[in-house]
């Protein structure tokens, strides 16, 4: 019979890879706890007007990249294609907004984009995010960008770029559209079938667009910070201001406009030079509309979500793929009948020294073989079972990593050894 593969765009992450996520993820979860952010859990899926209200519906995702199907019931369904949108339900649902004071939590899990598979892009994604909800000041979007700043050295990437950009409220942005419809409609000959094709429907996307020719007419473009009102104008200055007395660079990025449509205000990316054509491992800014989008009272609120594949990626080419599984004791014993004291000192080891891997021997492998094995896994100590040590009540005791010297020891005394 054929084997059956696993669907394009997603991958298995095997035993030798789940040790990196494990390390990133404890990462995210101790740099969220360090900032006063809580984890939610929302489900896989949602109704399809979650994202199309919520994510927008002349948007990328929205239009060609969500998986959506009807259930049996004849109910339209969407496999999360991001968290924002589905937190935000969330919180209205649950009530979890407090008068004045910010609600702050994170995230981590599993997200599905129809998009064309490439290095570091995926139709089954990874993302940790964190969100600000209820605060409209700017020292929450700051807040937010310092937890990713962290988080990001923390886990020892430090060559990376942070683009920042404003795109106002919905008023600045009105504007800013009618301006640059009229000049992307001047020059509508050049631009590439599917910039032109957007002009009409969301203008803002023609600047994301990575065509050449589409990029020369958008370097002339008119810049949405000259459309910014005093308002708008006054959050973007102290925010910068704020990061600039943190001694945090940034590169202002006048055409950064994201891909979602919720955004107000601060907008911002991470760059990595180490991902080719999807360079960017994170992004997020302020969305003060997506409440009342998803039928909720105004509620002002910041985040951003970085890839956990692109995170990797990144983190592999700075230290290499060498993460090991860690075990730290392999027992064997020289015949199948003492697998009665096998067990028993297994079991006292596993339970007096929780923090220590121990394995046996359960394909009756010769003693050579083990122990060329236990050097495979840079193993700390073999425990060798034989004839002598069952009759004694013994261990014996095999160093591996220092001086190899042996030893052989009353059982008793073999967790005072481990511990010590
Ligand atoms: P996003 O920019 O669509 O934002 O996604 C955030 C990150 O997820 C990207 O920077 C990228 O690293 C990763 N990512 C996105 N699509 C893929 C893919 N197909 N394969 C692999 N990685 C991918 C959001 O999702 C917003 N919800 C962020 C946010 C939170 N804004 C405010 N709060």
């Amino acid at each position: 019979m054929e084997t059956i593969q696993s669907i394009r765009g997603t991958k298995d992450i095997l035993p030798s890879d789940v040790i990196k996520w494990q390390d990133l993820e404890t990462t995210a979860r101790k740099i969220s706890a360090c900032y006063g952010y809580q984890e939610i859990r929302t489900p896989i899926f949602e109704k399809t007007e979650v994202f199309s209200r919520g994510v927008g519906n002349n948007t990328d995702i929205v239009n060609k990249e969500m998986y959506t199907f009807d259930d049996r019931s004849g109910l339209s369904l969407t496999l999360r294609p991001e968290q924002t949108a589905s937190l935000v339900r969330s919180v209205i649902q649950n009530n979890l907004i407090l008068e004045n004071i910010p609600t702050r939590l994170f995230y981590i899990g599993s997200y599905f984009r129809y998009e064309r598979p490439q290095k570091g892009r995926l139709r089954e994604f990874h993302q940790y995010g964190i969100e600000c909800i209820n605060s409209s000041y700017p020292e929450s979007d700051v807040e937010v960008i310092l937890l990713a700043i962290d988080f990001i050295k923390q886990l020892g990437i430090t060559e990376y770029k942070l683009k920042l950009n404003s795109i106002g409220n919905t008023e600045t942005r009105d504007k800013y559209k009618t301006s640059l419809t009229e000049y992307l409609q001047q020059n509508k000959n050049k631009l590439s079938i599917e910039s032109q094709a957007r002009i009409d429907t969301n203008p803002l996307r023609v600047l994301d667009s990575k065509n050449n020719t589409d990029m020369e007419i958008i370097t002339s473009a008119p810049s949405i910070l000259d459309y910014l009102d005093n308002e708008s104008n006054e959050h973007f200055n102290k925010v910068k201001e704020m990061l600039d007395s943190a001694n945090l660079n940034y590169e202002i990025t006048p055409n950064l406009v994201r891909g979602l449509d919720y955004y107000s205000h601060t907008v911002f990316e991470f760059q990595s030079t180490y991902l080719g054509a999807q360079d960017a491992f994170g992004g997020g800014g302020r969305y003060n509309n997506l409440f009342s989008q998803l039928g909720g009272k105004d509620i002002p609120s910041v985040g951003f979500a970085m890839g956990i594949e692109r995170l990797l990626l990144i983190l592999e080419q700075i230290k290499g793929n060498n993460a090991n599984q860690k075990v730290d004791v392999l027992l064997c014993s020289t015949s199948s009948d003492y697998l009665k004291y096998v067990t028993e000192i297994s079991s006292l080891i596993r339970h007096n020294c929780p923090d220590m891997a121990c394995i046996t021997d359960v394909n009756r492998r010769s003693l050579k073989s083990l122990l060329r094995e236990a050097n495979k896994l840079n193993v700390r100590y073999v425990i060798i079972i034989g004839d002598s040590e069952v009759a004694n009540n013994t261990i014996t005791l095999k160093y591996m990593q220092e001086n190899k010297e042996q030893i052989t020891i009353d059982k008793n005394k073999l967790i005072e050894i481990l511990l010590s």
